[in-house]
Parts: structure tokens; sequence; C-alpha cells
């Protein structure tokens, strides 16, 4: 009934059960899924530590297996609706013989559904301008920020620290349009994508 928690984009998404707490703390009535209000932070954490665990050893599996096993009932999408939902929902961001040419021939199965889903690893990057100087803004890569320190490396290697509220961050938030794309899709468009994105050889 539910969907697939391994090729979930949630799942993918969450760090430590942020993502996943919320679900299962507040259901999701409209599509079956019941609220657990019961559920604490840390029951939350261990359910996400348990699937993130089995997301890693499916993706190895399915690795070492050369995944044609795992790909064929991904498969099971529509090229042409896939291609049509691409060009919709995609084509603002990427190319299909731009930056996705071969994406398929780099990753397959579930790894190449939950990279679309929600790709891993792209940098953090914004600037920062300390309150104290404001027209003294510096861009680069976030190397850590949290409530306390906000640590940037900038183009030229070096890297600068500040107490975060002595200064306005600016994040740019480059997957965004992933995040947004997740609340859309339905399990076809899904399938459809994946079908498409899997002849970009
Ligand atoms: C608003 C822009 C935006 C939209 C819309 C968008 N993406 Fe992305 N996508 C990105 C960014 C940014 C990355 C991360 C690039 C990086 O890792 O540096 C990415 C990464 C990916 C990757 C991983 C590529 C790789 O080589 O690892 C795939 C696959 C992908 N997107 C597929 C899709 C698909 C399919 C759609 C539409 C359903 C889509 N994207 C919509 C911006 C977008």
């Amino acid at each position: 009934m539910g969907p697939n928690l391994i090729t979930s984009a949630v799942v993918r998404h969450d760090v430590g059960g942020n993502e996943i707490g919320v679900v299962i703390h507040d259901g999701r009535m409209d599509k079956g899924m019941p609220a657990f209000p019961e559920i604490t932070v840390a029951q939350a954490a261990e359910i996400a530590a348990f699937l993130h665990a089995r997301v890693a050893s499916t993706s190895r599996a399915s690795a070492l297996s050369g995944s044609t096993a795992d790909a064929g009932h991904l498969l099971s999408g529509n090229v042409a609706a896939g291609h049509a939902f691409f060009n919709a929902k995609c084509a603002g961001c990427h190319s299909s013989t731009g930056d996705l040419k071969g994406v398929a021939t780099k990753l397959q199965g579930y790894e190449l559904m939950t990279t679309m889903l929600y790709p891993k690893g792209a940098a953090d990057t914004g600037s920062v301008t300390p309150k104290a100087s404001p027209n003294k803004t510096l861009k680069g890569t976030f190397i850590h920020r949290d409530e306390f320190t906000v640590t940037l490396r900038t183009a030229d290697g070096m890297t600068h620290t500040w107490q975060t509220p002595e200064v306005t961050l600016h994040v740019d938030d480059v997957l965004r349009g992933h995040r947004e794309l997740l609340h859309t899709y339905t399990d076809k468009d899904m399938h459809d994508v994946f079908a498409y994105l899997d002849t970009l050889r």
C-alpha cells in the first residue's frame, strides 16, 4: 500500500530523523499513512538510522550485481511520458545532451532513482555579510554552519570563521528545485522520468 522506502526521496533527504520524524509524527492522512504523535525524537532517529542502513546496503548490492536486475523492475515507466515530464520540469536546469549525458552509464538502478529524486553531495554555497561591515560580503562554500559559528571557504582557498549572530547568511540552496519537485511527483511521474533517464547512456 505505501511507497517503497528504499527509493523514497524523504528518506534520502533525511538527516538523523529530521524528515522521517515529521512524516511519522504527523502522518500523511490524505495518503493513508496514520500519525504516530507519541513518537519521540530519539525513536525517529533510530528508525531513520535503520532506513539509511537499508538504503546503503541496497545500493551496495545493486552496484555489485551490475544492478540490471534492480533496474528492471524500476523500469516500468513510459519513456515518452518521462521525456515530456523532463522537458516540462527538469530541462530548465538540466540537459540530456549536456550535464545529464551518460548519467545512466554513471548511475544505475536505485542509485539513479535516489540521485534523480534528491542528489547528494552538491556544494553548500552562498555568502556571508558581517553585520558590522555590510559592504564586506564574502562568497564561497560553507564548510560548517550552525547557530554558533559559520566557516566559509572562498575561491582563493582561504577559510573564514565568524560567530553566527554577527553575520547575515545567504545560502544558495541549489537543490531547492529538487526539494520542491519531491512534493509534486506522482509515483507514475517518478517511474516515467526514471525510464527516460535510463536511456541517457
Ligand atoms: C532548479 C534546478 C533543478 C531542477 C528543476 C532539477 N534539477 Fe536536477 N539537479 C540540480 C542541481 C543543482 C543538481 C546538483 C548538481 C551537483 O551535484 O552539483 C542536480 C542534480 C541532478 C542529478 C544528479 C546528476 C549527477 O550527475 O550526479 C540528476 C540525475 C538530476 N538532477 C535529475 C533531475 C531531474 C530528472 C529533474 C526533473 C524531474 C531535475 N533534476 C530537476 C538542479 C535542478
